[in-house]
């Protein structure tokens, strides 16, 4: 499989863990699956709560559970939602580029393509200690 066709798998699987969320405030249904180094792959869908603020994004749940099964580095995280043109919001930008310095972030635009851009793109100049 080429780097494309992957990518699509991955927004496959970030579209199925969509079904899972649980967004009885928002209506607002996401799925995020996280390519690790090693090619495994990790799923998370967003969680909100009734205490608003609580709410765990889809990308973040990803993220997490995949360095919680031992992930290091992260290759690629699809995000997929219905309406399309999703843009992962700055906190999970920020979470993302802690393990994935040259990451692609892939997304369905709205008529469906897909659609492929770095994370340093997206949040250039990223926080870090150094
Ligand atoms: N949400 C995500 O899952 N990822 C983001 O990057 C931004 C927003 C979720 C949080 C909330 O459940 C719903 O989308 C509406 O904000």
């Amino acid at each position: 499989m080429n780097k494309k066709e992957i990518y699509k798998q991955l927004l496959e699987f970030a579209k199925e863990t969509a079904k899972n969320s649980y967004s009885p405030y928002s209506k607002f249904k996401v799925g995020a699956a996280v390519l690790c180094e090693d090619n495994k792959v990790f799923c998370g869908t967003n969680v909100e709560n009734a205490s608003y603020g609580l709410t765990m994004c889809a990308e973040r749940a990803a993220v997490f559970t995949a360095i919680s099964n031992g992930c290091k580095k992260i290759k690629a995280v699809a995000i997929y939602n219905k309406n399309g043109n999703f843009s992962p919001c700055g906190a999970c930008r920020q979470v993302i580029a802690e393990f994935a310095k040259d990451a692609d972030i892939i997304y369905n635009t709205k008529n469906n393509k897909i659609k492929i851009i770095k994370i340093t793109k997206l949040l250039p100049d990223a926080f870090n200690l150094d």
